[in-house]
């Protein structure tokens, strides 16, 4: 049986007064037990975060870390060994606006996931195709291609402690989200390809659906197969909402 997830990016999103006042929002939630829930707010706001979540089961990570996994001169960054000594449990790996606003190409990923595992972080890997790979029917190819080339870089035993995000550009802050049977169809595919490489790796691993994911069409997605949670974007925001859809991971 795989815990489902619920994760929450706030993206570059909040004031110090609005992300402590979520982080207080999101600590008051009645969530299932069954049901591990993340928030991941700007590097900013992270330490104040953890603060006001400490001692709740909800954890916090980071939406990006440097790919030299300790310190150095790198002007800017935030390494894997920074956000693990603030407390950090997780941090995203691949999020589409990183791939396609900073260039972030496959091999620049999988410095980074191995930089997050190397301090004991969960990367979180995020693939999806934009609305043109679809539209070409090359949607299976291109989340292929990008799990395939961390497989080929780490080796299958680097995925047994991570999480996949299955996140179609196209359905990304648009208010369009995958259908059921849309995200189903590839979530399948994903653990159809783990599973070439270890049916125990293919069991386990959490695949999380994220793109315009809200209270009112959560439980739908989270009802599939092999949906096994979400990824949060703009409905993180709002504490209220997002606890309604950390509850629909839990039925
Ligand atoms: P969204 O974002 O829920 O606002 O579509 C999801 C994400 O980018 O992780």
């Amino acid at each position: 049986m795989r815990r489902p997830m619920v994760a929450g990016n706030w993206k570059m999103h909040g004031t110090r007064a609005s992300a402590d006042a979520l982080a207080q929002g999101v600590r008051q939630l009645a969530i299932p037990d069954s049901v591990e829930v993340a928030v991941l707010p700007p590097f900013l706001h992270v330490e104040r975060v953890l603060e006001v979540l400490a001692d709740s089961p909800i954890a916090v990570g980071a939406q990006n870390c440097a790919k030299e996994p300790w310190q150095g001169a790198l002007t800017g960054e935030v390494s894997a060994a920074q956000l693990a000594d603030a407390g950090c449990k997780l941090v995203l790996i691949g999020h589409s606006e990183r791939r396609q606003l900073f260039g972030e190409s496959d091999e620049l990923l999988s410095r980074k996931f191995i930089a997050a595992q190397s301090h004991g972080l969960v990367p979180i890997l995020c693939v999806g195709e934009t609305l043109e790979q679809r539209q070409a029917g090359r949607t299976l190819e291109v989340v292929s291609e990008q799990l395939g080339s961390i497989i080929h870089e780490l080796g299958i035993g680097a995925f047994f402690n991570a999480v996949i995000a299955y996140e179609p550009v196209w359905a990304i802050g648009t208010g369009l989200t995958a259908t059921p049977a849309q995200a189903q169809a590839v979530h399948a595919a994903i653990r159809a390809q783990l599973a070439g490489e270890s049916a125990e790796v293919a069991q386990g691993m959490r695949i999380l659906y994220g793109g315009s994911v809200k209270a009112t069409n959560a439980a739908e997605l989270f009802g599939m197969a092999d949906i096994d949670g979400g990824l949060i974007g703009g409905a993180s925001l709002n504490a209220d909402e997002f606890g309604a859809i950390c509850r629909a991971a839990g039925c």
